[in-house]
């Protein structure tokens, strides 16, 4: 393979790569049973109509009480596998993003590397719900670098673990799910053409879980004040939100001399229909070119995008030599988006 100078990430604008990384496979995973926003209108003060206009929510998957993170993990990836024609001793790592792992130790990514039969480095990341993004740009930069050939990349969140489901502000927003990508080399120039990766942690408090670490441990007062729930500031999160989407996605997409008009899809994190039409404004790129399905998942966190790209693989909205541009945002305050050639 010859050397050539890409775009890429921020303050390096011209690396000299002598391969690139490409998704060479996605699959998902998610839970069978479907809770729908009328199964809601009967736990909490909602409606049907109120959800489906602030946020396109038509339903979401939740998981039965018997499975963890580690058993959407665990299909996803062996889907992904499959499809890419690389058997699990192939890996040279598996990156897992989620902010709702089995247990706070040991890593969800090494639970997984076991299951599989894979004998290689694995590792836990967390960046909220733009956590795919994170892992899928780390992934790449092992492989970009000739560190690895073969990297195992999962999105796995089950925030039903950690929903309050007496407040109707966030119990009508999540679900649960898993994606998986299996990233491989390619000529270099291919397959990820930039990313943008952002953080802004006086954000965090926006955003939380505030027990269950090192600085509020799980007590039984600590519970009862159901501080082991996620807590969010709903419109704080939606204006930088609304704001965060179009500008990374723009910064990535400029880091490889392309914009909104070079898409042929562009695959937003799943949170609210009314952030991703902002977004989509803000890049000018038509609706068609969008793929939704928040209206069936809700809001799966690190799970959302592998999820959208499976299904937006199947239904054509991603095909061979297509621009995708992915594009999330999340507590941490977290953001980011890549430019990939499928
Ligand atoms: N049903 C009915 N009414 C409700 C509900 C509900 N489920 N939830 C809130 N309301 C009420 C509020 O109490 C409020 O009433 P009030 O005016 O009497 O005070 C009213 O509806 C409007 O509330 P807002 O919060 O202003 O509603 P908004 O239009 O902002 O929509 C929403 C709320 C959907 C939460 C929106 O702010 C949003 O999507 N924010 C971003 C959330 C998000 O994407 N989080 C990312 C998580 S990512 C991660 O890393 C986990």
């Amino acid at each position: 393979m010859s050397e050539v100078t890409q775009p890429n990430g921020p303050g390096v604008t011209q690396v000299q790569c002598v391969r690139g990384a490409r998704v060479a496979s996605v699959a998902s995973a998610v839970p069978a049973q479907i809770v729908t926003n009328q199964d809601l209108e009967k736990r909490v003060d909602t409606t049907d109509q109120w959800i489906r206009e602030r946020t396109g929510i038509e339903e979401r998957r939740i998981a039965p009480p018997e499975f963890s993170a580690i058993d959407f993990a665990h299909e996803a990836a062996e889907k992904a596998l499959a499809r890419a024609q690389v058997s699990a001793d192939q890996l040279d790592l598996i990156v897992v993003a989620t902010l709702t792992p089995d247990h706070p130790f040991p890593a969800t990514a090494c639970l997984l590397q076991n299951k599989l039969g894979a004998k290689c480095g694995a590792f836990d990341l967390e960046a909220g719900c733009t956590g795919f993004i994170y892992a899928l740009t780390t992934a790449a930069q092992f492989i970009q670098s000739g560190g690895c050939d073969t990297v195992l990349v999962v999105g796995v969140d089950l925030l039903s673990r950690i929903t309050d489901w007496k407040d109707r502000t966030t119990c009508v927003l999540f679900g649960d799910g898993a994606g998986a990508a299996v990233m491989t080399a390619c000529e270099p120039g291919d397959g990820l053409l930039a990313w943008d990766l952002g953080s802004d942690g006086a954000g965090g408090p926006l955003l939380m879980v505030p027990a269950g670490g090192s600085k509020l441990p799980i007590t039984a007062e600590a519970v009862a004040e159901g501080k082991h729930y996620i807590a969010m500031n709903g419109r704080e999160v939606f204006k930088f939100a609304v704001r965060i989407q179009g500008e990374s996605a723009e910064r990535a997409l400029s880091r490889c001399g392309l914009t909104g008009a070079d898409v042929d899809c562009f695959v937003p994190h799943q949170a609210n229909l009314r952030i991703i039409d902002a977004a989509m404004k803000r890049l000018s790129i038509p609706r068609e070119k969008v793929y939704v399905n928040v209206q069936r998942y809700g809001n799966t966190s690190g799970a959302s995008i592998p999820i959208a790209l499976d299904e937006a693989q199947d239904e054509g909205f991603v095909f061979p030599g297509a621009t995708v541009v992915c594009c999330g945002f999340g507590a941490g305050l977290t953001w980011g988006s890549c430019v990939l050639r499928w």
